[in-house]
């Protein structure tokens, strides 16, 4: 059976667009093992200075620092399993043309070396993601999407997109866009209808697509 995460990056619960779209998608999906991971909940460690020395480490072929090997083991830990799951859907809103801090702490977290790639000296790259697939929803209140004159500002779902391909390899990865957000009652209703029927169809793609891998 087909495994998919959902991966929320909004804090908005309830009232979240991107997550409503998420779970929307989720609803249509039948057969599948599905698991939540809210990035507001994780306790996530902090990349400071010391911290990102044993990644330097890693990427050189040894060890991580002395002393470091429990938050860097737990960081395998949630990496090993993400891998785990065939399908990884996220769902977040655009802050400031970019990520929510906590989604994208979450982003920093797991890109490392020997975790998503190894590489070697050349800087080779052996991705870790190979076969997945992954669902970006994005939400905004501006109307940014491929098109509409704004595009070169989506530091959202375009960064979200290169991040999970170049470093994991994951191939192929969906965007949907929740946008514009602002405007009347009526005008973000049909935004919301827009995107639950692109996940829709969507749904379809994905459950033939695990249908051919059972
Ligand atoms: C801190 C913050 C920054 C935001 N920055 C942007 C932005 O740069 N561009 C945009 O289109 N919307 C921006 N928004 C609006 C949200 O992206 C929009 O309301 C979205 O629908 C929220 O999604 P959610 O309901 O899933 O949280 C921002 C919202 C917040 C709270």
């Amino acid at each position: 059976m087909a495994r998919l995460v959902h991966i929320v990056g909004s804090p908005r619960g309830e009232r979240s667009r991107s997550e409503a779209v998420a779970n929307h998608l989720i609803g249509k999906l039948g057969g599948m093992e599905v698991d939540r991971l809210d990035v507001w909940d994780m306790d996530l460690p902090e990349l400071d200075g010391a911290m990102i020395e044993s990644r330097y480490r890693l990427i050189h072929g040894a060890d991580v620092e002395a002393g470091f090997t429990p938050v860097w083991d737990d960081l395998r830990a949630m990496v090993d399993h993400l891998l785990s799951f065939d399908i990884w859907l996220f769902s977040t809103p655009m802050w400031n043309f970019g990520l929510p801090y906590r989604l994208k702490h979450f982003v920093d977290c797991i890109i490392q070396p020997t975790m998503a790639f190894t590489n070697d000296a050349a800087g080779n790259l052996t991705f870790h993601g190979t076969g997945r697939t992954a669902v970006l929803i994005g939400a905004g209140a501006l109307d940014i999407r491929p098109g509409s004159g704004l595009a070169h500002l989506d530091y959202q779902l375009a960064h979200l997109e290169h991040c999970l391909r170049f470093y994991f390899g994951i191939d192929p990865i969906h965007c949907v866009r929740v946008a514009p957000t602002f405007g009347s009652p009526q005008d973000v209703e049909t935004v919301m209808r827009k995107a639950e029927e692109e996940v829709e169809a969507l749904a379809l793609n994905l459950q033939n697509a695990a249908g051919r891998r059972d």
